[in-house]
């Protein structure tokens, strides 16, 4: 298996190096080869090739990189975002900028309480926080479309265009259900959360397809919410999800709160998913430019974006090996988080490569 890393800015080093640590030891225990090639593409390497950090002046990632990503099986990715790059700019030029490039059109995550991690919700515990939310990734407001005109002036118009094609909402809502079923949660029920109530168009489209695609999947369970409503019930009842099928917007903010309940942005991970093509993992806090350096971030998230990575990619291949791996990583985090104090950053009581130690014993000892 052929692995491209980008360790990207701030933290995204530091924690993908424990990252790699894992899969280090997970293929050491289940016996397979892999190579990992770094791509130095970051904030800081635009800035010290003349980017302006006002705005996009250069390409963040050149075409030739984006070529060579195109042969690898999986991407690895640390963190985007620098503090003297403007906002967007990374966003865009990087993150965004691959995924529509290698139509990493699903966006999955996992939301999962882990054994013993903290969760704000007052009475609820690993059985009840457990589902997975499927973002589309390549449309909505995410598409790039609109503008600002008559800036300056008391009279500025500024639009940001709400995309949704039907091949686009189709292919992620088919992914849902497929999703479901090889989660095969006894609740065995997809969710569309959608604002139909006001973004008739847009969410018209996304209810209408959801209906006629639900049809071919009998056997799983049928359930719409509007995107309000479901903030509520994350935080009220968890427990009746079992997985989301969302647009690229909605998804990003449900998300973040999603990843709260599970314990925290130490604890989130992420795929950008192309079913047959290049994916790329990554833990989904950002690049925490004030603990860059001191190791004391939480690498649980990009180890858990290891974990991703393996059991996608290993699918994906057909190699069983890989997705026993991916199931190892994810256990070992299962050991490991009940000895942490805390799942926040300077508080787990280990630094983040302790943490990446406690991992690796855990893989070497199951
Ligand atoms: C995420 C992030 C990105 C997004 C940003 C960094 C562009 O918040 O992956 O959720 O909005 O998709
Ligand atoms: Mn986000």
């Amino acid at each position: 298996m052929n692995i491209a890393v980008i360790g990207g800015d701030g933290t995204g080093p530091e924690v993908v190096a424990e990252g790699l640590k894992a899969l280090k030891a997970v293929a050491k225990k289940v016996g397979f080869e892999y190579k990992t090639t770094d791509f130095n593409v970051s904030g800081e390497r635009y800035l010290a090739t003349g980017g302006d950090p006002a705005q996009a002046s250069q390409p963040i990632i050149q075409a030739d990189e984006v070529a060579q990503l195109r042969t690898f099986d999986a991407i690895y990715l640390g963190a985007v975002g620098h503090d003297k790059v403007a906002p967007g700019i990374l966003e865009k030029g990087l993150l965004l900028k691959l995924r529509f490039e290698l139509d990493q059109y699903i966006n999955l995550r996992p939301v999962k309480l882990y054994p013993n991690v903290w969760t704000p919700l007052k009475d609820k515990g690993p059985a009840d926080i457990d589902f997975v939310v499927i973002r589309e990734n390549t449309e909505d407001v995410y598409s790039g479309m609109g503008g600002n005109t008559h800036v300056g002036t008391p009279n500025e118009i500024a639009t940001q265009v709400m995309v949704a094609t039907r091949f686009g909402v189709e292919r992620a809502i088919r992914y849902a259900f497929e999703t479901c079923r090889r989660r095969n949660n006894p609740k065995h029920r997809v969710t569309l959360v959608g604002k139909n109530n006001v973004l008739t168009f847009v969410h018209g489209l996304w209810f209408r397809a959801f209906q006629e695609i639900g049809k071919e999947y009998p056997d799983i369970e049928k359930d719409y919410n509007h995107v309000d409503a479901c903030c509520m019930w994350f935080v009220k009842s968890p427990e009746h999800y079992d997985t989301i099928v969302t647009s690229n917007l909605f998804g990003d903010i449900i998300t973040d709160l999603a990843a709260m309940i599970q314990g925290g942005m130490g604890v989130a991970s992420g795929g950008n998913i192309n079913p047959k093509g290049v994916s790329m993992y990554e833990p989904i806090g950002g690049s925490a430019p004030k603990y860059t350096g001191l190791g004391v971030i939480n690498p649980i998230a990009a180890i858990g974006a290891m974990a991703m990575l393996l059991r996608e990619t290993g699918a994906k291949l057909a190699d069983a090996k890989l997705v026993d791996a991916g199931n190892r990583v994810e256990a070992a985090i299962l050991a490991t988080t009940p000895k942490m104090k805390s799942m926040s950053a300077g508080k787990m009581g280990f630094s983040t490569s302790q943490v990446g130690d406690l991992i690796v014993e855990a893989i070497a000892k199951a």
